[in-house]
């Protein structure tokens, strides 16, 4: 917990002490909520932040008529639609985070439990979806004020539902699995029609019956192969080669942990320390046990899960280690927050994941503190209003919140006589590190300016205030890739803390200077925008654009 109580002393006194009187890391007290908006129109089943700090939001084109209408007068006329062959309604917005104001957009083709990435230009490149969508790559190209979807019919050469993208080393994304597809591809295609990659694992990892291993947790490890996380187990993948390079052990308890049964993972921070990462963990939480979503179907709603499992992924033979989380949780989503910390959010206590088949909506958020001692890591949020079931959405934006929208559990939008009604609005959590009582020890920074491009193992000075007396310390840079969110996992989600956060001098009146190393390579940060803070005694900036190429 900070010390308070320093802020009473005159700053000469503050010197004076202040080798022996620095607050200890503030830990995170409870956080503030505020609804930004009681509707934008749609339900934010999928969400993505642009580097324009715009975030754009689709649900699906066959839920019947959304309550937002298409811009001008237009309607979508699809002659596959299942619900509506003319619908002039909206089933996607563009959310303007400054001016807190929405914007329809026009999504042709269904884009359903879809996937996606920010591509290296700042680009959306969205793909898949179900029906009509299912084999369509969407671009969302933020280069003009009125951009719009355009669509690339057959830009997949597989059917793509419920598929994990990521981001590689080379720019490109890899489009992994999805309903009955064993198999991977890649957009942009090197070749047209470049084909799909058989993935035996998926086959391994699927219960028939239940698909218990859609939206697979990935992840690049920083050596330039993937970890692919379904149902219980993961393997280290090396997709140009197609082939298996380690084989996981199953993680404790056996039980699954990917769609229906929607438990979250995250790539816990990266640290660089002289152009080598120090540690690469993953954190897996929550999700329901074997059984609950048959149970689910038969009216019975199981307990969710209170464990997760943290493993060293580039570790010779790693072991995965237990924790168990204050409060279950299913449908949970896994934010990594600007100084590194894990907020967990959204979802309920019981059932799973799928239609109507969650109860008992978990209120509280957690923040988890990935380094402090075992046992002492996590930390109960205050409580949101809003139930946030299936289909709902959670993603960081620059100044340092966390959008959170969505939950509809229901085939159509429904507004009455349920127990989860169609949820259209949006709110924001402030963790604590934005509380007032924070601000004087917030770093600002000056420069570089935002939208700043770099190169990989660059040397850059970040120059930033603080109001008040700066422990030199313990400041840190970090960046973080804006994550493409849907189904309770953050594809791209990636935090690095750079190398040189310990040079920070003084430069001028409440002004500092940080050295510090950009990325080395392409597999510690993939091309692209990342989100620059400086973080100071767990307190973050608010971000900066920086693209790293
Ligand atoms: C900031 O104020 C809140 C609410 O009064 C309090 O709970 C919290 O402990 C304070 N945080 C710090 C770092 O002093
Ligand atoms: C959405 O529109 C329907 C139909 O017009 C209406 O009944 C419902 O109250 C609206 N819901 C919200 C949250 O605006
Ligand atoms: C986005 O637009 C820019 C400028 O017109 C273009 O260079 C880029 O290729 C486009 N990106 C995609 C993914 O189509
Ligand atoms: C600063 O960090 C570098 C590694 O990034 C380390 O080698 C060096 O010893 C550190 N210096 C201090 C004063 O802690
Ligand atoms: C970085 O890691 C590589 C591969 O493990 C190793 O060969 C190299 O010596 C390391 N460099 C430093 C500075 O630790
Ligand atoms: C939720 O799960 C708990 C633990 O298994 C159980 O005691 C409770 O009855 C369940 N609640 C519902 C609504 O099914
Ligand atoms: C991963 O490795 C780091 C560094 O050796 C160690 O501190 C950490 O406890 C390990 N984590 C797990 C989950 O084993
Ligand atoms: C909403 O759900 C209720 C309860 O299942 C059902 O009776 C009603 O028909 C649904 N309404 C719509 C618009 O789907
Ligand atoms: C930081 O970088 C600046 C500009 O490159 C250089 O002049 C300065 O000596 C560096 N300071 C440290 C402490 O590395």
């Amino acid at each position: 917990m900070a010390s308070p109580h320093l802020i009473i002393f005159s700053s000469s006194f503050l010197i004076f002490f202040t080798t022996t009187l620095y607050p200890t890391a503030a830990a995170p007290t409870a956080g503030s909520w505020s609804l930004l908006q009681s509707t934008i129109g749609i339900t934010a089943m999928h969400m993505q932040l642009l580097p324009t700090d715009h975030v754009i939001i689709f649900d699906r084109t066959d839920f019947g008529a959304s309550n937002i209408s298409l811009p001008d007068g237009k309607c979508r006329e699809d002659p596959y639609d299942k619900v509506l062959k003319k619908d002039c309604t909206a089933h996607s917005v563009e959310y303007d985070v400054m001016s807190n104001s929405v914007r329809p957009l026009m999504v042709l083709t269904d884009v359903w439990c879809s996937s996606g990435a920010l591509m290296s230009d700042g680009s959306l490149v969205q793909t898949g979806g179900f029906n009509d969508g299912d084999h369509v790559v969407r671009v969302f190209n933020n280069s003009c004020s009125s951009c719009d979807w355009e669509e690339r019919e057959y830009g997949l050469v597989q059917r793509r539902w419920y598929a994990t993208n990521h981001i590689l080393t080379d720019g490109r994304q890899i489009v992994i699995g999805g309903r009955r597809q064993f198999n991977y591809e890649f957009y942009p295609k090197t070749v047209v029609l470049e084909k799909a990659y058989s993935l035996p694992f998926l086959v391994q990892t699927n219960d028939p019956n239940i698909e218990n291993n859609l939206y697979p947790f990935v992840f690049l490890n920083t050596d330039g192969n993937l970890f692919i996380f379904a149902n219980n187990r993961a393997i280290l993948f090396k997709y140009s080669r197609n082939r298996v390079l380690k084989t996981f052990p199953e993680i404790p308890g056996s039980d699954p942990r990917n769609y229906p049964s929607t438990g979250s993972a995250v790539l816990l921070p990266l640290r660089v320390v002289q152009g080598n990462v120090t540690a690469v963990e993953v954190l897996v939480c929550g999700g329901a046990p074997k059984g609950a979503f048959v149970n689910a179907q038969n009216g019975k709603f199981d307990g969710a899960l209170n464990s997760c499992g943290r493993i060293n992924i580039s570790n010779h033979d790693p072991k995965w280690v237990v924790e168990t989380m204050p409060l279950a949780r299913v449908m949970g989503d896994m934010v990594l927050l600007p100084n590194g910390d894990v907020l967990i959010i959204n979802g309920g206590s019981n059932g799973t994941a799928g239609w109507e088949y969650g109860r008992n909506p978990v209120l509280n958020p957690l923040i988890y503190r990935p380094y402090n001692p075992i046992n002492s890591r996590f930390y109960v949020q205050n409580p949101s209003t809003i139930p946030r079931m299936y289909h709902s959405t959670a993603v960081l934006l620059r100044d340092g919140r966390v959008l959170v929208g969505g939950s509809n559990p229901h085939v159509y939008y429904n507004f009455t006589n349920v127990l989860f009604p169609t949820e259209l609005s949006l709110e924001a959590i402030s963790p604590s590190y934005l509380d007032p009582n924070s601000s004087w020890i917030q770093p600002k920074i000056i420069s570089p300016v935002t939208q700043t491009k770099m190169q990989y193992g660059e040397q850059i000075v970040v120059r930033f205030t603080v109001q008040n007396q700066v422990n030199l310390n313990r400041i840190s840079v970090t960046l973080i890739a804006p994550s493409f969110n849907t189904h309770s996992f953050s594809m791209n989600q990636r935090l690095l803390v750079l190398d040189g956060s310990n040079t920070t001098r003084g430069v001028g009146q409440l002004t500092y200077e940080v050295n510090t190393t950009t990325p080395p390579t392409g597999h510690i940060a993939p091309p692209g925008y990342y989100m620059l803070f400086v973080v100071h005694q767990e307190i973050p900036s608010e971000g900066i654009w920086v693209v790293i190429h």
